[in-house]
């Protein structure tokens, strides 16, 4: 019982200073942090998973009619709930294969997981995919990371100073005119059903440089955040999909919208993320026109 106040006490004050709790050896370790570095490490580390059993026979299911899940996600988002569980036991997890933890209700922290973005890339050996880990607090997302393990390519960003990549600090493009922008979107597994869609890919197509289609969201957002894209539309998208790449394009400098250009509040919904409209900021407006034809 004492044992038990006395972890619980140590744990609160791990919370409040955001401190590393470890048990190792019969002691208890508190070490100061960086929530971010915690982040990046874990994200590469998961990476790692996913370059290890890339291209191997994986055993590969079936969530819906086109949507793959493979040992691979499996396996890194249990490294990440791991690490997670270990170093802020107290933190609740929303991810992508396991849903929400039963800390959910309680807890200020939320970690917001996709252990693999480009799930489909990967179980064909194309190399674009990536790990999305972000974190919200009391519902705003204070930091998110985007790993590409292909690419050894860290995209991280925390709320108020600024995102990076690899380290270097990074900005959104200054193409000015839509007409000069490389675009992308995405895709919904349920695209089937959704025979509409295809206008906007046309009315794009027709009025930027070019569009392209990667199928890795987070990915794509963590591009357009280092200028590689210029703007990105997409529905259909889940939270794990959006919140690192949301806050990465808006440290980046860029403009982070639905498609009527309301700020995306990306936490409020549990699953499913609104329209998102993304951009370096200067094609915003031409873009919206372009989702208004
Ligand atoms: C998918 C990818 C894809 C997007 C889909 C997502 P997953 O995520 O991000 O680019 O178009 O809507 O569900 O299933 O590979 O993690
Ligand atoms: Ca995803
Ligand atoms: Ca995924």
């Amino acid at each position: 019982m004492i044992i038990q106040l006395m972890l619980n006490l140590i744990r609160a004050v791990a919370e409040r200073w955001q401190l590393e709790i470890s048990f190792r050896s019969n002691t208890i370790q508190l070490r100061g942090t960086n929530l971010l570095n915690f982040a990046m490490q874990t994200a590469r580390e998961a990476g790692g998973i996913l370059i290890d059993r890339l291209g191997r026979a994986l055993q590969v299911s079936n969530k819906g009619d086109i949507d793959l899940v493979t040992e691979a996600d499996l396996a890194s988002e249990k490294l990440i709930i791991e690490r997670i569980k270990s170093y802020y036991p107290r933190h609740a997890v929303l991810a992508e294969e396991s849903g929400a933890s039963d800390a959910s209700e309680k807890s200020e922290w939320k970690w917001i997981i996709d252990p693999l973005d480009g799930t489909t890339n990967y179980a064909h050996g194309y190399p674009c995919f990536c790990v999305s880990i972000a974190l919200e607090h009391n519902g705003k997302i204070e930091l998110g990371v985007v790993y590409c393990p292909t690419r050894d390519e860290m995209f991280a960003a925390e709320r108020g100073r600024g995102s990076t990549l690899n380290e270097r600090q990074i900005r959104v493009s200054n193409t000015e005119e839509l007409n000069a922008a490389l675009l992308c979107t995405g895709f919904p597994y349920n695209v089937r059903e959704r025979p509409n869609f295809t206008r906007d890919f046309e009315n794009f197509t027709m009025n930027s440089q070019a569009v392209r289609r990667d199928g890795s969201a987070a990915l794509d957002l963590a591009y357009v955040a280092c200028g590689r894209f210029d703007g990105l539309w997409e529905e259909g998208l889940k939270v794990w999909d959006v919140a690192a790449g949301a806050i990465l394009i808006e440290e980046a400098g860029g403009t982070v919208t639905n498609f009527q250009g309301a700020p995306l509040d990306i936490c409020t919904p549990q699953v499913y993320a609104p329209k998102v409209l993304v951009s370096n900021g200067l094609i915003h407006d031409a873009m919206m026109r372009v989702l208004r034809m």
